[in-house]
């Protein structure tokens, strides 16, 4: 299981946030709109999408993420939740998430919950990693810790092709408008530390199995192994980023009573 520092997450990897201005302007807020930040982290997104003038309600499964963006901004809405299992009797105009979907290894279950928040027309706008996302950083891991462990890791995430997800989105009454796969080579900040940091923060589940006294060691042997990431001076993690806009098909007969007023 993944633990989340809010604060380590920030300060180190405000990337994450800080190269998201694409999907906010893809998602294209508008004032007066109610808005699902799904997996809104640290709230800096969901502040940004408030700022345009939306009403936004963020919601994430770590405890510690939420209470770190009601501390930052008191102004909005954060609440505790798992996207795979969570309700609302609210309908939105659009659902957005960032950096989120490739945490949630039941995909379906995710999108079902998305589908449902959505009004008919409504939209949703997502951006994670697609097939191939920081392959060469977590092989490296992966193989370390199978030197380490005699087992070597099986691939945590879920990093979808896009003709795939595509289709679950469409299965489950979305139509697909807007898909893009591509690399975002990243600079990790730190210096040398920098990806160790990286691992520290983000593959907590992949050292697990390495006793403690252990890890700096495999990181070591990690670091090594991804050595052709290391370029003039900084490590840049090889992410792909797969970015998606679609829209909740309206029912047929919404459609047709629709036509009967007009
Ligand atoms: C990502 O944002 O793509 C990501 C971050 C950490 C681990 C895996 C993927």
């Amino acid at each position: 299981m993944t633990h989340w520092d809010p604060a380590s997450y920030d300060a180190r990897h405000g990337f994450i946030h800080g190269l998201a201005g694409g999907v906010v302007d893809l998602l294209d807020p508008q004032p007066g709109e109610r808005i699902l930040d799904a997996g809104s982290g640290t709230g800096h997104l969901a502040a940004q999408i408030a700022a345009r003038g939306a009403e936004v309600v963020g919601i994430d499964a770590s405890a510690a993420m939420v209470e770190a963006a009601r501390a930052r901004y008191p102004e909005l809405r954060f609440e505790v939740a798992d996207l795979r299992s969570w309700r609302t009797p609210e309908t939105y105009d659009a659902v957005f998430s960032n950096a989120t979907l490739h945490w949630i290894l039941q995909p379906s279950a995710a999108i079902d919950t998305i589908a449902r928040a959505l009004r008919p027309g409504g939209r949703f706008v997502a951006e994670f990693g697609g097939h191939g996302n920081v392959e060469r950083l977590t092989t490296a891991l992966r193989e370390a810790v199978g030197e380490a462990t005699g087992r070597v890791p099986p691939p945590f995430w879920y990093f979808p092709a896009l003709g795939a997800y595509a289709l679950l989105l469409e299965a489950h009454g979305l139509a697909v408008t807007d898909a893009r796969l591509f690399e975002r080579p990243t600079p990790l900040a730190g210096g040398e530390a920098g990806l160790a940091n990286w691992y520290r923060e983000f593959c907590t589940h992949v050292l697990e199995p390495v006793p403690a006294d252990e890890r700096e060691r495999v990181l070591a042997r990690a670091a090594a192994l991804a050595r052709d990431r290391w370029v003039e001076g900084q490590w840049i993690a090889d992410y792909v980023r797969l970015r998606i806009r679609a829209v909740k098909r309206v029912p047929p007969v919404a459609v047709a009573a629709a036509g009967a007023r007009r």
